[in-house]
C-alpha cells in the first residue's frame, strides 16, 4: 500500500446476498461506489452470516454469493482497488460481535424497526440472530475503524445504535472506535416501483413487474416499460406531485443516458403521448445494461477466479480486523493468547 492509499479515509459497506440487483439498486448505490473506490478505502463485504437470519436454502445461498460479487465486479467494483470479501471468512466479525453483545441492551434492539418488520414478516421465526442483527452489523463496521458508511433510509436507525455503541465503549475504555457516519452521496438520483411510483423501487418486491433487474433480458425489459404507470395528461414532463410515474421514467432515463431531465424533456415536448417516450426509455436501459450483462456471464463462469479475489479480500480484511479485535480483547480484560 502507498503513503497516500493508507491515509484514506475507510468506506464500509455490507451487501446481502438475497433478492435481485435492481437497477434502481444501481443507479442508487452501486454507481456512488464506483466513484467512491478511488477517493477513499472501500470495504465491500458479503453479508452472508447476516442472511441466516431468513431460513435460507444452503446451495442457493452458496450461488447468490458468486451470483452477486460477479455482479458488483462487472458493475465496475474494482477487487484490486477495493477489499471485497465474505463476512463468514473473518472470523472476527462473530468475535467482536459476542463482546458487543455484552454492551448493546435488550430495551435498544427492541426499538428497531426493521427488527420489529421481520418479526411480523418472519412470525414462525424470531430468532436470537434477528434480534442481534445490528450488533454483528456494529461489529462489521467497527472493527475497520470506518469513516463512513453508505446507508439507505432503512438502515440509518442501524447506524446510530452502532455510533452509540462505540461511544458507549470508547467511554468506558478509551478512543479505540472510530465513530462512522453516514455517508450521503453529493448526488444520488433515486428510482421508484415502476407500477407504485410513490414507493422505492425494491429488490424483494413481491410484485416483479415493479422493478428491473440488473440481468432482465431486453424482452422482460420492454414488457415491464410498457406496463409502467404512467398519468394522466400526455406530456412528458418532470413534476413529482403530478405526474409521479412520468417523473421516475425521466430520472431513470437520464441516470441511463447521462443526459439531464431538462434536455429529455426538451426532446419530447412536441411527443405525442407516452408510446414513443416508453420504448425509448427501455432501449436505453437495454443499451445501458448490456456491457453489465456480459461482464458479469463471463465473470460468473470462473468461480475459481472468483474464489481466489474472496481469498485475498479476506486476508487484507483480516489484517485491519484482527488489530482491532487484539485491542478490544485487551481492553475487556481477557487474557493474551501465546
Ligand atoms: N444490513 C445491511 C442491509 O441489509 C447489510 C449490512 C450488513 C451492512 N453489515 C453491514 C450495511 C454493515 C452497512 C454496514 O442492507
Amino acid at each position: 500500500m502507498t503513503m497516500n492509499e493508507s491515509k484514506k479515509l475507510n468506506i464500509f459497506s455490507g451487501i446481502q446476498p438475497s433478492g435481485e440487483l435492481t437497477i434502481g439498486g444501481y443507479i442508487g448505490a452501486i454507481k456512488n461506489w464506483v466513484t467512491l473506490q478511488h477517493e477513499y478505502q472501500c470495504l465491500f463485504m458479503l453479508a452472508d452470516l447476516h442472511t441466516l437470519t431468513v431460513l435460507q436454502d444452503p446451495e442457493m445461498l452458496r450461488k447468490r454469493c458468486y451470483d452477486f460479487l460477479a455482479l458488483y465486479i462487472a458493475c465496475g467494483i474494482d477487487p484490486a482497488k477495493n477489499i471485497l470479501f465474505a463476512q463468514s471468512h473473518v472470523p472476527e466479525h462473530t468475535q467482536l460481535s459476542w463482546i458487543l453483545n455484552c454492551y448493546a441492551h435488550m430495551g435498544e434492539l427492541n426499538r428497531m424497526t426493521q427488527f420489529k418488520d421481520k418479526s411480523k414478516q418472519h412470525a414462525a421465526n424470531i430468532n436470537v440472530g434477528l434480534f442481534g442483527y445490528p450488533v454483528l452489523m456494529a461489529a462489521d463496521v467497527l472493527l475497520y475503524q470506518t469513516h463512513y458508511v453508505p446507508v439507505g433510509e432503512d438502515q440509518k436507525q442501524h447506524l446510530e445504535l452502532i455510533r452509540d455503541l462505540a461511544l458507549r465503549f470508547n467511554h468506558r475504555y478509551g478512543d479505540v472506535f472510530t465513530i462512522p457516519e453516514p455517508y450521503i452521496p453529493k448526488q444520488g438520483a433515486r428510482i421508484m416501483s415502476l407500477q407504485d411510483p410513490t414507493q422505492k423501487m425494491s429488490k424483494s418486491d413481491a410484485n416483479l413487474h415493479n422493478f428491473i433487474t440488473l440481468l432482465d433480458e431486453p424482452d422482460t425489459i420492454r414488457h415491464k416499460l410498457k406496463r409502467a404507470t404512467t398519468d394522466s395528461g400526455h406530456e412528458i414532463r418532470f413534476n413529482l406531485t403530478e405526474k409521479p410515474g412520468i417523473s421516475n421514467l425521466l430520472v431513470l432515463f437520464s441516470a441511463v443516458t447521462d443526459k439531464t431531465i431538462l434536455a429529455l424533456e426538451t426532446s419530447y415536448q412536441h411527443a405525442n403521448g407516452y408510446g414513443q417516450f416508453k420504448q425509448d426509455v427501455s432501449e436505453a436501459i437495454i443499451a445501458f445494461l448490456s456491457p453489465i450483462q456480459s461482464r458479469y456471464q463471463a465473470l460468473r463462469k470462473d468461480e475459481t477466479e472468483l474464489q481466489r479475489i474472496l481469498h485475498q479480500g479476506a486476508l487484507a480484511a483480516r489484517e485491519k480486523a484482527s488489530a482491532t479485535l487484539k485491542k478490544v480483547y485487551t481492553l475487556v480484560g481477557l487474557m493474551e493468547s501465546t
